[in-house]
C-alpha cells in the first residue's frame, strides 16, 4: 500500500514538473515575443537614418501623373523614393514640394491649408508652406524642397 502511494507520488510530482517546464517554455516564448516587439522600433529608429541617405540618393525624380488637376489650396501625399513627400498647389496658382519627413526627428509632416502652414504633430513643430523654413518649434532646418515641373500630362518632382 505504501508503495503504490510513493509510485502516485512520483507520478503526480512528474505532471507538475511537465507543467511548470511547460509553463517556464511559454514564459520564454512570450518573453522573446516582447523583446523583439521592443527592440525592432528601436532597430527601425537606428537604422532609417542610412536608409534615407539610401533612399535619398536613389531617387532623384518623380513624374506624379494627373496631379496638374490638383486644386488649389491642396496637398497630395506621395512617396519620393521611399520617403513620404507633399506637392501643394497654393491658392495663388504656385506649386511647391517638399519631403514630408521632418528635420527634428523624422516624423511625417502634414499641410493644414486653413492656417497655410506645414505642422509636425510629434514636437509642434511648424514650417512654412510656401518655403518649406522652418517657423518655430524644435525643427532645426528647413525642409528638403524639390523642384516642380507642371505640364499637361502630370507634374514632374525632382531634386532641387
Ligand atoms: S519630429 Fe517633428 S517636431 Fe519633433
Amino acid at each position: 500500500m505504501i508503495i503504490e502511494e510513493t509510485k502516485l507520488a512520483k507520478v503526480e510530482d512528474r505532471g507538475e514538473v511537465a507543467t511548470r517546464r511547460a509553463f517556464l517554455a511559454a514564459a520564454g516564448v512570450a518573453g522573446l515575443c516582447y523583446t523583439a516587439a521592443l527592440a525592432y522600433p528601436i532597430y527601425r529608429y537606428l537604422a532609417s537614418p542610412e536608409e534615407m541617405a539610401l533612399s535619398a540618393t536613389a531617387v532623384t525624380e518623380v513624374t506624379l501623373k494627373d496631379a496638374q488637376k490638383q486644386p488649389a489650396g491642396s496637398v497630395l501625399m506621395f512617396k519620393f523614393g521611399a520617403s513620404p513627400a507633399m506637392l501643394i498647389h497654393h491658392e495663388d496658382g504656385s506649386w511647391v514640394a517638399f519631403s514630408a519627413v521632418c528635420t527634428h526627428l523624422g516624423c511625417t509632416v502634414q499641410y493644414e491649408p486653413q492656417a497655410n502652414r506645414i505642422h509636425c504633430a510629434c514636437h509642434g513643430g511648424v514650417y512654412s508652406a510656401a518655403t518649406g523654413g522652418n517657423v518655430s518649434g524644435p525643427p532645426p532646418k528647413p525642409l528638403t524642397r524639390f523642384k516642380v515641373a507642371v505640364n499637361e500630362a502630370g507634374v514632374e518632382v525632382s531634386r532641387a
